[in-house]
């Protein structure tokens, strides 16, 4: 098993990178965990948690300072532009996606790190890929700025697999849905913010069409993904940077529907823009044999457990007048 000591959680104060970096200190050792923030301000529990640092990842020399500082010898890179944001400012997110990624693989092959793991999504896929249960090997041309930079992503970490024997590995998150940080930039935030506006208001009107159906995940999977495929041994790993996960799937009409039955006055609207094209040119579902035989991957929730769960967790906190923390 990788023998991980000291974790840097790049991106800790996004959607995934907080919760993460929460689970991580739980498994490693709180001090063992740092998690690096750049713009937004991290929460209490994430300052008191841990050590925390101010960072940015594009800056080479900065993020090797601080792998030192902290003798750092697993970084787990979260931090990225996502697809919408990503359409909306191409250069930003070239910027960010690509020299952020090339610095973590560079400081981590300079200091023989033990681990790097570099998420993609499903944004590495296109229009020209087999939308249902989408193989794991197949066609990579997105049509998206975010997507090209995790293709090249997957493909510069398998590159310092093969050529220098950095352990990198990365899993294709689907839409990740999550009720403690809300996700910032992308073209699946809807089926987030529908929950929230669902108990905030009762109505929500929602950014792609009734029937469009993505491969979606509930936090608390993906958190586990993430962290078995860490811990997976490498022997026995033959894809490293772009495993397909697969959780579930459904259209956002079939989402509302399984909210409705919590909350019946709900009602959904519908109203597609720009991200409507991003949604299209994605898979609706996702074929993980790889990563069920690779590293014994298997999903714990579907649309109706995990919605219960988002509803019990948001309305509880709505109560007290804190829905968005
Ligand atoms: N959730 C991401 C996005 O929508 C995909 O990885 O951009």
């Amino acid at each position: 098993m990788p023998d991980i000591k000291k974790i840097l959680v790049t991106g800790a104060v996004g959607q995934i990178g907080s919760e993460l970096t929460l689970a991580l200190r739980e498994k490693y050792g709180a001090d063992n965990v740092v998690a690096m923030w750049r713009k937004t301000e991290p929460s209490e529990v994430l300052k008191e948690s841990g050590p925390l640092v101010k960072g940015d990842v594009v800056d080479a020399n900065a993020f090797a300072g601080v792998c030192d500082e902290y003798d750092i010898d697993t970084v787990v890179h979260m931090a990225a532009i996502l697809s919408a944001t990503g359409e909306q400012n191409p250069m930003l997110c070239w910027d960010v996606n690509m020299n952020g990624t090339i610095n973590v693989l560079e400081v981590a092959r300079e200091r023989e790190m033990t681990q790097v793991l570099i998420p993609s999504s499903i944004a590495a896929f296109g229009p020209e890929t087999p939308r249902v249960n989408t193989p794991q090997e197949t066609v990579l041309k997105p049509r998206t700025m975010y997507g090209i930079t995790k293709v090249a992503g997957e493909l510069v970490s398998d590159y310092y697999f093969y050529k220098y024997g950095l352990d990198v590995r990365g899993l294709r998150y689907p839409g990740i849905i999550s009720a403690e940080t809300l996700p910032g930039g992308g073209t699946t935030d809807y089926a987030v913010e529908i929950y929230y506006k669902a108990v905030e208001e009762g109505k929500y009107n929602c950014f792609v069409r009734e029937d469009t159906v993505l491969p979606m995940m509930y936090m608390p999977d993906c958190l586990k993904a993430t962290m078995d495929l860490m811990e997976a041994d490498v022997a026995k790993l033959k894809h490293h940077s772009d495993f397909n996960v697969g959780s579930m799937s459904f259209s956002a009409g079939e989402l509302a529907a399984a909210i409705k039955k919590h909350i019946p006055e709900f009602e959904c609207t519908y109203e597609p823009d720009f991200r409507q094209a991003i949604a299209d040119s994605w898979p609706q579902s996702i074929d993980d044999g790889a990563a069920r035989e690779e590293w014994g991957w298997a999903p714990a929730y579907d649309l109706d457990s995990m919605t219960k769960d988002m509803l019990e967790k948001l309305e509880a906190r709505h109560k007290e007048g804190k829905l968005y923390g």
